[in-house]
């Protein structure tokens, strides 16, 4: 089994440097999916409501035979749930359908900035760690605007921004804002899903140097710039490759020529949160 580092959260609880997306991981085949992520060593769950997978995460928690406090499980609140007491249910629907009396990271799956409600979504996620049922709270797709706004109404800080972030479309910008206000940045679609970089000469150059696959070269580069990626895989065999990124090191000049690989729009569907909106 692979042990992974973790990173400790601004609000002194800790999350492990590679997590696992669940995305399209549903019934019974995604219970079988998600139970070899943990028996590979993967201890975050990365889910959403709209997912419509919170059940099966539940259960491949519970089937892993692992402590509950040793895996750390995600969901996001949809767009359709900003308004105040909508939020409050929405977790508590999560908590239900996973089968657990907390929920280790809830995060705002999307601004939605023409609902207007998001600052008024995070009043609810701020009363619900209150009342213990979350013990980390977060926002996903928020840009610097978002990020002060729930800020200064709030005074509470989101522990974690899950944003899109890939070799393609790196974010520096926004990883130098969630690290101005003490915000670790996550990674979705770390591995540029269908666009994957894998064929880029930095990434097969690294991947020869190092005796690794390229998108083991792309996970690394992940956890060497201080993102937290949460690779998807149904196959019990990239998941365990995509875990395992802690035996090498790449060197500043193949960080940054990975980097280096940014385009103007390296975003793979056109998801600006100034104007897309997921409800
Ligand atoms: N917050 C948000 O708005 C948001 C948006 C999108 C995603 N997410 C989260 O981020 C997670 C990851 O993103 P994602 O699923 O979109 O994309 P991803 O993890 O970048 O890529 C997943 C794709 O890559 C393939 N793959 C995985 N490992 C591989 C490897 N080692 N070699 C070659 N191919 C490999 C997978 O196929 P196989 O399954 O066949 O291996 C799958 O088609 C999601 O599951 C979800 O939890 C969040």
């Amino acid at each position: 089994m692979i042990a992974v580092d973790y990173y400790e959260l601004n609000d002194g609880n800790a999350l492990p440097a590679v997590g696992f997306g669940t995305f399209s991981l549903r019934g019974e085949d995604g219970v079988a999916a998600m139970r070899t992520a943990l028996e590979t060593g993967y201890r975050l769950l990365d889910s959403a409501v709209n997912y419509g997978n919170e059940e099966e995460v539940g259960r491949a928690v519970r089937a892993s035979g692992l402590a509950r406090e040793d895996v750390r499980i995600t969901t996001k609140i949809p767009g359709r749930h900003h308004e105040y007491s909508l939020a409050v249910k929405s977790v508590e629907d999560s908590l239900r359908r996973i089968g657990s009396d907390y929920l280790d990271l809830v995060l705002i799956h999307w601004p939605n900035p023409s609902v207007g409600k998001y600052v008024e979504a995070w009043r609810a996620l701020v009363d619900v760690r209150e009342r213990g049922l979350v013990r980390s709270i977060g926002v996903s797709n928020f840009t610097e605007r978002h990020l002060r706004a729930v800020i200064d109404d709030s005074g509470v800080t989101p522990a974690v921004n899950q944003i899109e972030l890939h070799p393609y479309f790196p974010q520096d910008a926004m990883r130098r804002v969630d690290a101005e206000l003490g915000i670790r940045t996550q990674s979705w679609s770390p591995l540029g899903k269908r666009s994957a970089p894998f064929a880029e000469q930095p990434i097969t150059r690294a991947a020869a140097a190092h005796g690794v696959t390229p998108a083991q070269v792309v996970l690394r580069w992940h956890v060497q710039i201080g993102a937290l990626p949460i690779p998807k895989s149904a196959d019990a065999q990239r998941q365990q490759e995509n875990l395992d990124v802690f035996g090498f090191e790449l060197s500043d000049a193949e960080v940054a020529a990975i980097s280096g690989l940014a385009r103007e729009d390296g975003r793979l569907f056109g998801g600006d949160p100034d104007h897309h909106e997921e409800m």
